[in-house]
């Protein structure tokens, strides 16, 4: 980093997260810093090893009951989607919907949302594409100006919402019953809670790509902050749990390190680890619970015949 140039929000957010992460005695990182454009490739390339079941097989549940999803959604709605990195499922999605009223994909970084948008605004001619820079893991509003205020759908696929520990995922989904209107309703894909033996590979692929994704969070860190973090001194781990079910992910020091911010030295012993993701598995009744908590009724729900992910379909629950 320049010394002439002042650090940018991002920078200091990395910081202060890096900060917090030394000082806390759980090391937790968030997830969101994984995704630079090396991390974001690394993604990519998850999604298409054989162990990552997640990606592929919530694309061929879409694909596969496109048209009962479709009906279950109903007619003119206009569909919100958290996030923006999904148009291999978006497409198909609102090609099936009966005359959907717009779709507005919402992202917090603005060049990926605006190009995601221009790419479905080729596939969906005459479609209405609102792009919403906002973060969607804090109160976010929509724009004022939208069509169809009382006919909305939100779509969250990916099982993105695992990354949340119940109580932020319920904010998020009581948020999103007061953003999206009474008559709202809600398509999510959630990861299913399953062997260890068939989740710890997803997360910890014999390819190694996991591992280096997990490892680009301290090769961003280095690059960013000007730090000499010795990354090959971290190993790779991911750790099934129970109560709640969830996979963790964990770069584990395997010597002493000490990690200089600021002046500052902070140590990680060797076996102490870098916390940097959790990945909430659920049953659907689990997950209808939780809905349920934030104002949402499950009303139909799609897996595949394996039962290792699930589409739901949430109807804004009548208020009380
Ligand atoms: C994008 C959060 C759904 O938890 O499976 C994949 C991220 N991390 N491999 C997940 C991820 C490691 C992924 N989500």
């Amino acid at each position: 980093m320049s010394t002439t140039n002042p650090p940018s929000a991002d920078t200091q957010n990395l910081q202060q997260a890096l900060l917090e992460a030394l000082i806390r005695s759980d090391h937790r990182i968030s997830p969101v810093w994984f995704y630079d454009h090396r991390g974001s490739a690394l993604f990519e390339d998850i999604t298409q090893l054989p162990s990552y079941y997640p990606t592929r097989t919530e694309i061929s549940i879409l694909d596969d009951n496109l048209e009962a999803i479709a009906k279950a959604i109903g007619s003119n709605r206009l569909v919100v989607e958290l996030g923006s990195g999904s148009s291999r499922k978006t497409v198909p999605l609102l090609k099936a919907l009966d005359q959907p009223a717009g779709y507005v994909p919402v992202d917090i970084s603005a060049d990926y949302l605006h190009q995601a948008a221009d790419d479905l605004s080729q596939q969906l001619p005459g479609l209405p594409v609102i792009p919403l820079v906002a973060d969607f893991t804090t109160p976010f509003a929509l724009p004022p100006s939208l069509p169809d205020h009382n006919n909305r759908l939100g779509f969250f696929p990916g099982s993105t919402i695992g990354n949340l520990a119940a109580p932020e995922a319920q904010s998020l989904l009581k948020h999103c019953h007061t953003v999206l209107g009474d008559d709202a309703a809600f398509l999510i894909g959630v990861d299913l809670d399953k062997s260890p033996e068939v989740l710890i590979p997803a997360y910890d692929d014999p390819e190694g790509v996991t591992a280096e994704f997990n490892r680009n969070l301290l090769v961003r860190i280095n690059r960013e902050l000007g730090l000499d973090i010795d990354v090959q001194a971290f190993a790779h781990e991911a750790r099934y749990l129970t109560n709640p079910a969830r996979i963790e992910m964990h770069l584990v020091a395997t010597t002493d390190q000490t990690i200089n911010v600021d002046g500052q030295n902070h140590t990680l012993a060797a076996g102490e680890s870098f916390h940097t993701e959790t990945s909430h598995k659920y049953t659907i009744e689990g997950f209808a619970q939780l809905a349920q908590q934030a104002g949402w009724q499950l009303t139909q729900h799609w897996c595949d015949a394996q039962n290792r992910f699930a589409v739901l379909l949430l109807k804004a629950a009548e208020n009380q």
